[in-house]
């Protein structure tokens, strides 16, 4: 069966089929190995991406704009601070120009609805860069660190412990649930995702073969492959900090919850930005299980990836 992904937009990875996914990871792999030998192409010249930021950003706006920029496109950042909308222009209007001044779009903010209005409107590709629903650009470079470290990640058993209901272990639940890679979250009971993803997921994960658990025991890190934890207040939720410490500083990563899991080979992830001494302990995500340095830079290569599928013939 062959797969094209020309025109196609990437609002939250629940819209792509195991075999898009493995696609995305594959085409990924190759533009890493392209990168790596220094080969130079020109695949997005005369072609425009417009970077739209409500939020802020460090990896995705660096992976976005240099992926695209170094192969000839013309990326754009927009932050609504400097621009119409949401002050003069609605966003469907907001949408409808872009369509006509750009080949692909980038959204990094709030609400999943502004994205799916943009991709609605825009009649273009949009990509997710993070809503407070969804991350799923950087769980394609996730699964590509842990493929890089395993193999397959069928079967392989990853643990994300600390705020079960944020962007990123949503994200993490429906990729796993696609490739059969089996993913407990554990969590207080107060931050687990919610009932209607998990309508979603679960019937997924049963046709692939994935185990997917979600606990308030930490125990159930034992033989895991890989930690993986993110920050326990995401942006936009400043005010629950004090609560989120409370609520979860016995999920924190240390060494000592890396030994639990009883296998020496764990690996330990973080999407990034990381406060160190909160969800995990320096040593840990500086030490030599981490893997955190990788699956920033494969950001950039899942993304390279996800923008040739979806923009070039
Ligand atoms: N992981 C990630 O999305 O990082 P940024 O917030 O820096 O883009
Ligand atoms: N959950 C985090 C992810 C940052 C990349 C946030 O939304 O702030």
């Amino acid at each position: 069966m062959s797969i094209s992904l020309l025109g196609r937009s990437l609002l939250t990875l629940l819209d792509y089929s195991p075999e898009e996914i493995r696609y995305l990871l594959k085409l990924s792999m190759k533009v890493k190995a392209e990168s790596k030998k220094g080969k130079i192409f020109r695949r997005f010249e005369g072609k425009t991406l417009g970077m739209l930021f409500e939020k802020r950003s460090t990896r995705t706006r660096c992976a976005f704009e240099t992926a695209f920029g170094e192969e000839g496109g013309h990326p754009v950042f927009l932050s609504t601070a400097d621009i119409q909308l949401g002050s003069k222009e609605s966003l469907e209007d907001t949408a409808r120009v872009f369509g006509r001044m750009f080949s692909a779009i980038q959204f990094r903010g709030f609400k999943q609805e502004t994205a799916e209005i943009l991709a609605k409107y825009s009649n273009i590709p949009v990509y997710n860069g993070l809503t407070d629903l969804y991350h799923p650009t950087q769980a394609l470079a996730d699964i590509l660190t842990l493929e890089e470290n395993f193999g397959s990640v069928k079967g392989k058993n990853l643990v994300f412990t600390g705020d079960g209901r944020n962007n990123v272990a949503r994200s993490l639940m429906v990729i796993c649930s696609k490739l059969g890679t089996n993913f407990t979250i554990i969590t207080p009971a107060e931050l687990n995702p919610d009932e209607e993803l998990c309508k979603k997921v679960f019937p997924i994960a049963e046709k692939s073969g994935a185990v997917i658990k979600i606990t308030s025991d930490i125990g159930a890190v034992k033989n895991a492959d890989a930690l993986y934890t993110d920050v326990w207040t995401s942006m936009g939720e400043d005010d629950k900090k004090e609560e989120r410490i409370k609520l979860l500083s016995s999920y924190q990563v240390n060494q000592n919850l890396m030994d639990k899991t009883g296998n020496k080979d764990v690996i330990f992830l973080h999407c990034l930005p990381a406060v160190k001494g909160e969800e995990v302990t320096a040593d840990v995500i500086d030490g030599i299980q981490s893997r955190a340095w990788d699956q920033a830079e494969n950001r950039k290569h899942t993304i390279k990836a996800l923008m040739l599928a979806t923009l070039c013939k």
